[in-house]
């Protein structure tokens, strides 16, 4: 039986190729959308022979927003299902100095998500149908002077996703908010990552194919993030800003 389209945007993130790999494994055509990419063509065309799923690509820019329309109407049908996997942690030093790294940062990880997941969420709603989900992150679950920059963009999505939420619950319109822990990618590639509390990419996904099947609003993925940050949101203001972690 033929499954809901998905539409997977920044389809070249490592945590995006195992989402692909999830849903195409589970019979959905597929709709990816990154900027462009000479190597990415072998993968499309491996999903396509390996599972017998539709796959076409698209050139997306999330900072573009300009051009965010216009891919929406270009693209081959409306998905069922649309993932946002766009992401830029950035150096946090380089952030605190250079104004236009801090811009972008800020910018590629709330206003460009912000912008095409709301143009997504108006269809929606008209609709009566649909799934959004975003991938957010711990790094907005409270700011640490080591990635505040990435932290507050991603915290500023974490509520957009919250008052979507709340706004399309009335319309039949799912919205999944994704809060990874650490995990090994290419953006943490040269991070020492805490080994016990980090998942690989194929966890991620799974996390997420499921979430989206028992129609979950928040997901925390491993699972005792939730636990973690739920001890650090609890630290006193007054003791957590002479921390260093
Ligand atoms: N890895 C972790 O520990 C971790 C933890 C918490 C949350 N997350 C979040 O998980 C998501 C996936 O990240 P990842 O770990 O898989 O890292 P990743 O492989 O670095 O993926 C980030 C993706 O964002 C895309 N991107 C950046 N700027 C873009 C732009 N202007 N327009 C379109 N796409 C753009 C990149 O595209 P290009 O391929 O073209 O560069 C890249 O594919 C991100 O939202 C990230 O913040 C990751």
């Amino acid at each position: 039986m033929t499954q809901g389209t998905v539409l997977i945007l920044g389809a070249q993130s490592d945590i995006a190729k195992s989402i692909a790999n999830k849903f195409a494994a589970n019979g959905h055509n597929l709709l990816l959308a990154s900027r462009r990419s000479s190597n990415f063509g072998d993968e499309i065309s491996d999903l396509k022979l390996q599972f017998n799923v539709d796959v076409n690509f698209y050139e997306f820019d999330v900072l573009k927003l300009d051009t965010h329309k216009a891919f929406i109407q270009n693209l081959k049908e409306i998905p069922s299902i649309v993932i946002c996997a766009i992401g830029l942690m950035g150096d946090q030093n380089e952030c605190e100095k250079k104004d236009d790294l801090r811009t972008k940062v800020l910018r590629t990880n709330f206003e460009g998500p912000v912008n095409i997941i709301s143009e997504f969420s108006n269809i929606f709603e008209n609709r009566g149908s649909g799934t959004i989900v975003g991938i957010s992150s711990v790094a907005g679950e409270r700011g640490r002077s080591s990635n505040y920059i990435y932290g507050s963009a991603k915290a500023g999505f974490t509520t957009f996703l919250s008052g979507l939420r709340n706004r399309l619950a009335k319309k039949n319109v799912h919205v999944l908010t994704v809060i990874p822990g650490t995990v090994y990618t290419k953006m943490t590639s040269g991070l020492k990552l805490p080994k016990f509390f980090t998942s690989s990419s194929n966890d991620v996904a799974k996390d997420i194919y499921f979430a989206i099947k028992k129609k979950k609003n928040v997901i925390y993925t491993m699972k005792v993030w939730r636990f973690i940050m739920l001890m650090i949101k609890c630290i006193p203001e007054r003791i957590f800003k002479n921390t260093s972690f």
